[in-house]
């Protein structure tokens, strides 16, 4: 089995040239089985584990799939919700749209931050993980 075989052929790594200096973080909550989500939901109510999420990410944009948006009542208040959706007329008030996740990352990086946070879904978390392993092409 060819365990490393990026299933996203399409997806090329776009900006790696130009995240000099830039964390890229995948922040995620998962179980000791790996269970990150259940019904677009999270599988768990732990106050101190939105109380480390928010802390974390507080100021920071945050790029994340349209479900996990629509899995949330609203935006995370305090931070740059940058939400990566196929849908060419999806749009919502205080979220910058991107459709692909490049382009989530280069908004990202539009806000001069320190640090991006990825925070999923796992159709995000997985596709963003292959094209940020990528070489520098230097
Ligand atoms: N435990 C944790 O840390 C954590 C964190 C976040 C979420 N979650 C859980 O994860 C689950 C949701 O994850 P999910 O994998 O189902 O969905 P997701 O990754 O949140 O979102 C998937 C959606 O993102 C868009 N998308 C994905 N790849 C794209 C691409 N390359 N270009 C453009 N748009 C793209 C598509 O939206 P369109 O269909 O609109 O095109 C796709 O349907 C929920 O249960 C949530 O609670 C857990």
């Amino acid at each position: 089995m060819e365990e490393n075989k990026n299933p996203n052929e399409s997806h090329k790594p776009l900006l790696r040239g130009g995240l000099e200096g830039l964390i890229i973080s995948h922040l995620v909550a998962a179980s000791e089985n790996n269970v990150i989500g259940k019904n677009n939901q999270l599988p768990w109510n732990l106050p101190n584990d939105f109380k480390f999420f928010k802390n974390k990410t507080w100021g920071m944009p945050v790029v994340m799939g349209r479900k996990t948006y629509e899995s949330m009542e609203k935006e995370l208040p305090g931070r740059i919700n940058i939400v990566v959706t196929t849908n060419k007329d999806w749009v919502r008030s205080n979220v910058v749209v991107a459709h692909t996740i490049e382009e989530g990352i280069k908004r990202a990086e539009e806000s001069d931050c320190k640090e991006i946070f990825i925070i999923g879904g796992g159709e995000i978390f997985k596709q963003s993980y292959y094209f940020l392993m990528q070489p520098l092409d230097v």
